[in-house]
């Protein structure tokens, strides 16, 4: 008999029930209800895992209650949402994203895997990859963006990166991948609301990320609070066992977001706890995070016969699996307290944080800032505000250990006067006085960090309180004036776009966040950051994104009886994948080759880029698809590949893309994939702004 087994006939009912139970500890509080007392929990083998608990010594000591004290001596799994970063803190998703490298989104999970597992964390519940297209939804700043192919390409690289290639490394933590699925489009952006949502986007824009982090291995899933058409996913047996289980064979662990599933009454689909716990699991959740449902309620769900004794086996068995593969069994510290990254891990942060930066709008060549300034005022309350850097998912950041943007900007140009005044402490006109004597004036506006994240839904994204104020009366003084955007989703400030010399959203780009924005300003390194998410200019336009269906009346400029507005233009303020440098690059010569391909076959697709600039820079090159004409009306745009390129001054590269001809499929009429015959189109651009679109089209024959 294998170990897992041998547990399994030696436990008690409550000991089962106990593996199944994942309760919070007190150090970080991230949802409802009472905490329960954990220590006694522990040694009588109610509680087989715990979350919010981190540092070596603290996790130590409660596994040595697990290990030493508790009748089977079942080593506790410590999960933590070590999101992005766990001390040293890189920038928010919807930001690292927007680099579009997986090999930097690979690396700074490793790196994050590494310290979290130092600090005793086994399993992070992250990568959250759930696609988002509405800004009003707090969360989007989490997110990889609008686009389901990033999304997946996120998904899979962070994947990679928590777990490494073994799971027993001491340096790796089980990965898990929420929120399964369809969270992005709660209803009017507002959080935990209903979603509706058809099978084909579900399936065709929300789940793609999911099945790459399971093709990728990830160790777990937990699926979203919310239900979709009235089916709460944390009782989806369909998405959970059929899809997620049978479709894509995942073998690891389903968690239940925190207390989801006691929150199965209020959804008003279970009676009691006992049938909300029956739900949950015959849905396939193994694990309860926090609502202690299975604890009070699967023992009367087996009395009732609403599961069986062998679903409860199922599920204890697949945690008992996940433990082992993490080593737990055998070295349950799994080095807490050693380790750590073994390279610079905050010069990876700085490096991540500065090519995160989205350089919006940029006129009158204000930026690199010159070498000659010698005074500069740097209004704004986000200014000194190193904590908000750390943004909504600080795990175990340390706003002391964070750079803010004064401190960057002073570091790095040491012999320029910097002048501050902190409008919120000392009014608008101290700081307009701040400003007079500057040749310069950098404004520090935005969001703090507790402004986005879970339950940080807004319905007015212009800026907050009384910063439009005080920008416009920075403006009216008539100086350059460099506006820094710290925010986790697009603002909607077209005034601030139409007025400022320079806009650059800088996120929340974490611990190194200064030092970051100082490269960025003084020219250390040229913009590289892209927009994954479209960009509105007005609240009325969300949802918003790029990869919309033609419809039968498409927008068309001048002509009433088309899809717009009345009172605002139809097009965003940024397309997708929008972000400027201090180079500007040509593309020419889009060739598919060849033009006439079969199914099975893939295609090349090359095109030129340029550098025509005197200023040395990397060029971010998308390709698209579009299908014309097919049985379901496709979108008028769907990215599949992108391509980055550091080209000195004058200098030309051909990027080249091997494009197999599966990769048209689409979720056809019977809600299975699809690939049909007939002409496509591909488009190559440096965003999905159409009117920067090169061409080319193929053939697919029958
Ligand atoms: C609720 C959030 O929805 C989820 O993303 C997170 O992992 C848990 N709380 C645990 O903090």
């Amino acid at each position: 008999m294998g170990r897992i087994e041998a547990l399994l006939a030696a436990m008690t009912l409550a000991e089962k029930i106990g593996q199944l139970n994942m309760p919070a500890s007190h150090q970080a509080v991230t949802g409802p209800g009472a905490r329960r007392e954990l220590e006694e929990g522990v040694r009588s083998g109610q509680v087989g895992n715990v979350l919010n608990l981190w540092g070596a010594g603290e996790v130590q000591a409660l596994q040595r209650l697990a290990v030493e004290h508790s009748r089977l001596r079942i080593p506790l799994l410590v999960g933590l949402d070590v999101v992005h970063g766990h001390r040293t803190i890189f920038p928010v998703p919807l930001a690292e994203a927007g680099l579009f490298d997986p090999d930097i989104w690979q690396q700074t999970a490793r790196a994050a895997a590494a310290e979290a597992a130092a600090d005793g964390v086994s399993l992070t519940f992250a990568p959250m990859v759930d696609v988002a297209r509405d800004p009003r939804w707090g969360r989007m700043v989490e997110s990889p963006g609008e686009d389901p192919w990033v999304a997946s390409a996120f998904a899979a690289a962070k994947t990679r990166g928590f777990q490494g290639t073994d799971l027993r490394a001491t340096s790796s933590i089980a990965a898990t991948v929420k929120h399964l699925s369809g969270y992005g489009a709660v209803t009017a952006g507002r959080e935990y609301a209903s979603v509706e949502l058809s099978e084909r986007t579900l399936h065709e824009v929300h789940l793609p990320p999911f099945a790459a982090a399971v093709a990728a291995g990830v160790a777990a899933v937990m699926p979203a609070f919310i239900d979709v058409a009235g089916v709460p996913m944390t009782a989806n047996a369909a998405l959970l066992q059929g899809w997620l289980r049978g479709r894509h064979a995942f073998e690891g662990v389903v968690i239940s977001d925190y207390n989801a599933i006691a929150e199965l009454r209020i959804h008003g689909v279970a009676a009691d706890t006992a049938a909300a716990a029956a739900l949950a699991l015959s849905a396939g959740v193994d694990i309860d995070m926090a609502s202690e449902a299975y604890v009070e309620g699967l023992p009367a769900a087996l009395e009732r016969g609403l599961v069986s004794a062998a679903q409860l086996d199922a599920s204890v068995s697949r945690v008992l699996r996940l433990k082992e593969r993490l080593g737990l069994f055998d070295d349950p510290y799994r080095g807490a307290g050693t380790g750590g990254p073994d390279f610079p891990i905050r010069e990876l942060a700085r490096q991540t944080a500065r090519r995160a930066i989205v350089l919006l709008t940029h006129r009158g060549g204000v930026l690199p800032l010159s070498t000659e300034l010698q005074h500069i005022a740097m209004i704004g309350p986000l200014a000194a505000a190193a904590k908000e850097m750390l943004g909504p998912w600080a795990a175990a950041g340390r706003p002391e250990e964070t750079v803010s943007i004064l401190e960057g900007l002073k570091a790095a140009l040491p012999n320029c006067r910097i002048e501050t005044s902190d409008p919120d402490a000392r009014g608008i006109p101290a700081a307009l006085e701040s400003c007079r004597a500057a040749q310069l004036v950098i404004l520090c506006l935005g969001e703090e960090a507790a402004m986005s994240g879970e339950a940080a839904s807004r319905a007015d994204l212009g800026l907050p309180g009384k910063q439009r104020e005080l920008a416009e009366a920075v403006l009216d003084l008539g100086k350059p004036v460099i506006a820094l955007l710290t925010s986790g989703r697009p603002l909607i400030v077209p005034w601030l776009f139409e007025r400022a010399a320079a806009v650059l959203a800088t996120w929340f780009l974490g611990s190194e966040a200064g030092h970051a924005i100082a490269d960025v300003l003084t020219g250390k390194v040229s913009p590289t950051g892209k927009l994954t998410v479209t960009w509105p200019r007005h609240l009325g336009q969300v949802p918003i994104f790029y990869g919309q269906r033609p419809g039968g009346r498409p927008p068309r400029s001048g002509e009433r009886l088309s899809s717009s507005y009345l009172d605002i233009p139809v097009t965003p303020q940024f397309h997708f994948a929008h972000g400027l440098s201090y180079s500007s690059f040509v593309l020419s010569d889009l060739r598919c080759t060849p033009t006439a391909v079969k199914m099975a076959e893939t295609i090349e697709v090359s095109v030129s880029v340029r550098n025509a600039s005197g200023r040395a820079g990397e060029a971010t090159v998308f390709l698209f698809v579009r299908d014309p004409l097919a049985s379901i009306s496709r979108a008028l745009l769907e990215l599949k590949g992108v391509s980055r390129s550091a080209l000195e001054p004058g200098e030309s590269k051909r990027i080249q893309w091997q494009l197999p001809i599966a990769a048209f499929a689409f979720i056809g009429v019977d809600l299975d994939r699809a690939l049909e015959p007939g002409r496509f189109e591909l488009y190559a651009g440096e965003s999905a702004d159409p009117a920067g679109l090169l061409r080319c089209d193929i053939e697919v024959m029958g």
